[in-house]
């Protein structure tokens, strides 16, 4: 062989172990969609819970329902099972198998019925020996499970890491993906390997994952309470110089669902749940029972402009920018760029429980925000607050206690403006 040839051939084995890419065209944007985990669990009782049991019924209503209320229209999209979907036992064969009274018709049926209505199909499994709620897990069938996920036509798989030992996970995830990707069907994959490293103060491997995985879950499960969210809003701004870099098209952080649409969370914590779910650019993965979200719950879930934020191609992790006294500001760069200023998306939030209001200052530059000629505001809660042929250079806003006022600030064009002025906001509420 020639000298020339073999620096190749070693280049290229070299290449081979590490740069795989995952590269299924997939998750450009944050994925948007339903799960059922975190409203239903693992009821598994149809007969004394027919309408809350983990069945086909449930998820065939979910899609009906993501379409009929409109949510599709928004981006919503992926209709995913989560845990005790399966048989406790495979078939001799070694198949994974739903379970029979639960789901019927079996999981090609329901993977049509989902498609049917223009809508993808995300299943559940685990990295372990079972699943967190006892299932059998992948381990031991890896290859198999990947191509019968494929023969079901599933589109999103969420590998959960119960019942495994993280020394294991390195090679089990991302092997798992290598099968998932030979199968030929793109499938979106979520990873949950951090969410079992983080807790343990064993920081993930964000290289790897945004090599293998479309998303991943980086710290523990969302319960349906403030305190829970409130609890992962800081873990993220905690964590965010170690996350954010590995945040972009294809490859992104996931805090868990959307809680909104359920009981823990006032109208103002819904508003702020998803304004900074949006500037973290997470996946906007809904777990509520869509035939009781009360209207203003609807209405923030589909709020056009604040899904733009999520869903901005330009696809950067938003972060944390001032905290003083449990007032934050958080900024994320987004489209339009202007002369080369990119507008952005900023989230002015309160996690005081003092129950009385609090002003917040600031001039933009003192946040990042360096156009000269300063930039129009959006309000993305309240979109006839602010005059639009009006400049701003600085901001002043009333926080109330866990609310956001949530503002999109686009650059102004020199020419745009001959009279360059400053002009200092308060909001009235
Ligand atoms: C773990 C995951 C949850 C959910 C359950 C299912 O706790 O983090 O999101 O999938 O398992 O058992």
């Amino acid at each position: 062989m020639l000298k020339k040839d073999m620096i190749l051939l070693i280049g290229l084995l070299v290449c081979v172990k590490t740069c795989y890419s995952l590269d299924n065209g997939l998750a450009l944007t944050p994925p948007m969609g339903w799960m059922h985990w975190q409203r239903y669990r693992c009821i598994v009782d149809c007969k004394e819970y027919p309408d809350d049991c983990v069945s086909e019924q449930l998820f065939k209503k979910a899609a009906d329902l993501i379409v009929s209320e409109g949510y599709d229209q928004l981006g919503y999209e992926y209709i995913i099972v989560d845990d005790c979907w399966l048989n406790k036992t495979r078939d001799e064969n070694g198949r994974l198998q739903p379970d029979k009274d639960r789901f019927p018709s079996g999981m090609k049926a329901l993977a049509d019925y989902i498609h049917g209505k223009g809508l993808k199909f995300g299943l559940y499994e685990d990295f372990g020996t079972k699943t967190c709620a006892g299932y059998p897990g992948v381990l031991g069938h890896l290859e198999q499970d990947a191509q019968q996920f494929a023969d079901w036509d599933v589109d999103y798989v969420k590998l959960d890491g119960c019942y495994s030992n993280i020394t294991e996970m390195y090679d089990g995830y991302t092997q798992f993906g290598k099968y998932l990707n030979e199968t030929g069907r793109p499938m979106v994959y979520s990873c949950s390997w951090p969410a079992y490293t983080e807790p343990l103060g064993i920081p993930g491997d964000y290289e790897t994952l945004s090599e293998y995985c479309n998303l991943w879950r980086n710290w523990d499960d969302i319960d349906d309470n403030w305190a829970n969210v409130s609890r992962i809003i800081d873990f993220f701004a905690e964590n965010q110089d170690r996350f954010i870099p590995y945040a972009g098209p294809g490859h992104w952080n996931d805090p868990d669902m959307l809680i909104i649409g359920n009981f823990g969370l006032s109208d103002d914590q819904s508003e702020l749940q998803m304004a900074i779910w949006a500037i973290m650019a997470a996946p906007l993965i809904m777990s509520n029972n869509l035939a009781t979200v009360k209207p203003q719950h609807k209405a923030i879930l589909q709020n056009k402009d604040v899904i733009a934020v999520n869903q901005d191609a330009l696809g950067i992790q938003g972060r944390l920018v001032f905290k003083k006294n449990k007032l934050e500001i958080w900024t994320r760069p987004i489209l339009p760029i202007v002369n080369n200023h990119t507008s952005y998306a900023i989230a002015f939030i309160s996690q005081r429980f003092d129950g009385r209001p609090y002003h917040l200052n600031t001039t933009l530059q003192e946040i990042g925000l360096n156009n000269p000629n300063g930039y129009t505001f959006k309000d993305l809660y309240n979109p006839d607050k602010y005059d639009s042929s009006e400049v701003y250079k600085a901001i002043k806003v009333t926080l109330f206690p866990t609310a956001v006022v949530f503002i999109k600030a686009t650059p102004v064009d020199n020419e745009q403006v001959p009279n360059e002025k400053l002009i200092e906001v308060k909001h009235i509420f």
